[in-house]
């Protein structure tokens, strides 16, 4: 059967997408693409969990695909690039958009959903021969509910429209352990840390000569400077020297030294860490996170013992410092943040906090929405002309006890 890419995609990437074309439709089944079928796409149903009110959506997706001819050649062929072909085609030839994108294939919400998850039968049989218990399977694909809400939410329909998210569950380099998502990460960050063993306590400095706000932040461009990160490893004299970023997740202006005897660096870059995913779809209840975390630092060492992980790391809006400044001390994300040493992220900005909070993070302050206590005080903090930052987090695995 012959796949027509053209299929209302941007040109840009049905051009991306046609890459193998011929090979696909060589195998193209006659008989039924088994990842459509009625029982498939049922079973993806039940493991996932997807909530009832989507369900005749994510149904009638997939009967759109089986009863399109080229819809069925695409989903197949999209299939064929991202399960069958060597992989080195999409490193090639990339398909995807290099934002986040809405993409609809002639207005089926859910199409990507449908080609990506034919992994399942592999990846079934990986959790299989590694002994993961199926249940980590079915948690780990709630994702698809819980993406299939956000677009209800933004959109006021069921879809999945940028599903490559779940590339990572198919991988596998993503678990729902929890309440949380892990993957295999690696450390990738110009600050470093430094760890006390007889005592347990950790100091984080940012890189030499950087540039910092009065209130201990990264400063942008175009932001006045108040002081210049200082850090310096002396090993004549066993000592590092630096200005350290304080328990609240500012940079200190004032520089403290500590002896290379007694001070370690627990991980430093290029070391496996295990980075972890905050998925939306329930409140960020303290004790949830925290047994999250248990479970995740027992569960590599037992299913992937050759990785060798360091310390838990995350960078995202909910560990910008600055929410501690408006929110009640009990509530979740401030809560949330005290499980982690905290630290600036190097160009944190307003916008991943904006998209995460108002769901656009293009809308005008005037149109943003005002619901939650949330949303009001994101929204007049940038009013008063400041900056939001995001922030990153880490912490050891000696420490989740
Ligand atoms: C992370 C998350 C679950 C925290 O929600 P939570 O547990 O309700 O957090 P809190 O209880 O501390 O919320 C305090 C207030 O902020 C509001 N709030 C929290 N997250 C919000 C969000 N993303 N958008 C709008 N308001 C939000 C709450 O509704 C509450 O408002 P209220 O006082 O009017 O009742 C939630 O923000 C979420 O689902 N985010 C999407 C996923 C995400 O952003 N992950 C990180 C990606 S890097």
């Amino acid at each position: 059967m012959n796949c027509d890419v053209n299929l209302g995609l941007p040109a840009a990437l049905a051009a991306k997408w046609a890459v193998g074309r011929e090979a696909s439709a060589a195998c193209f089944p006659e008989d039924g693409v088994f990842f459509l079928q009625e029982g498939f796409v049922k079973e993806i149903v039940a493991l996932s969990g997807l909530c009832p009110e989507a369900q005749p959506a994510f149904f009638a997706a997939a009967a759109q695909i089986r009863s399109t001819p080229e819809l069925l050649a695409f989903a197949w062929h999209c299939h064929w690039r991202l399960n069958v072909a060597p992989a080195a085609i999409n490193a090639e030839h990339n398909p995807w958009p290099p934002k986040k994108a809405d993409f609809t294939v002639m207005g089926n919400q859910f199409f990507f959903v449908f080609p990506i998850l034919a992994a399942l039968p592999r990846l079934k049989a990986y959790y299989a021969e590694r002994g993961i218990p199926a249940r980590i399977l079915a948690d780990t694909l709630h994702d698809l509910d819980v993406w299939a809400h956000t677009t209800y939410n933004l959109h006021g329909v069921w879809g999945y429209r940028d599903p490559r998210w779940l590339l990572n569950h198919t991988a596998p380099n993503l678990f729902g352990l929890g309440r949380l998502q892990f993957q295999f990460g690696k450390r990738n960050n110009p600050c470093n840390t430094w760890h006390q063993e007889t005592t347990g306590q950790v100091v984080i400095f940012p890189p030499d000569g950087q540039r910092a706000t009065e209130d201990g932040f990264f400063a942008h461009e175009d932001e006045p400077q108040a002081f210049t990160t200082i850090y310096n490893v002396d090993t004549d004299q066993e000592t590092v020297t630096g200005t350290p970023v304080r328990p609240d997740g500012r940079i200190d202006q004032h520089p403290i030294t500590l002896s290379l005897q007694e001070w370690k660096q627990p991980f430093v870059n290029d070391d496996p860490m295990i980075t972890i995913h905050i998925p939306a779809g329930a409140p960020l209840e303290f004790d949830a996170c925290r047994d999250s975390l248990r479970q995740a630092i027992a569960f590599f060492p037992r299913f992937f013992p050759d990785f060798h992980f360091k310390g838990v790391q995350c960078g995202s809006w909910v560990f910008d410092p600055q929410l501690t400044d408006y929110l009640p001390a009990q509530s979740n994300l401030v809560r949330f943040q005290t499980l982690f040493h905290r630290y600036p992220m190097v160009n944190g900005s307003s916008w991943q906090i904006r998209e995460r909070v108002f769901g656009d993070p293009e809308l005008p302050l005037d149109k943003v929405p005002q619901k939650t206590s949330l949303q009001k005080i994101v929204k007049k903090h940038l009013q008063e002309g400041r900056q939001w930052r995001s922030g990153c987090v880490i912490t050891l695995p000696e420490e989740i006890a």
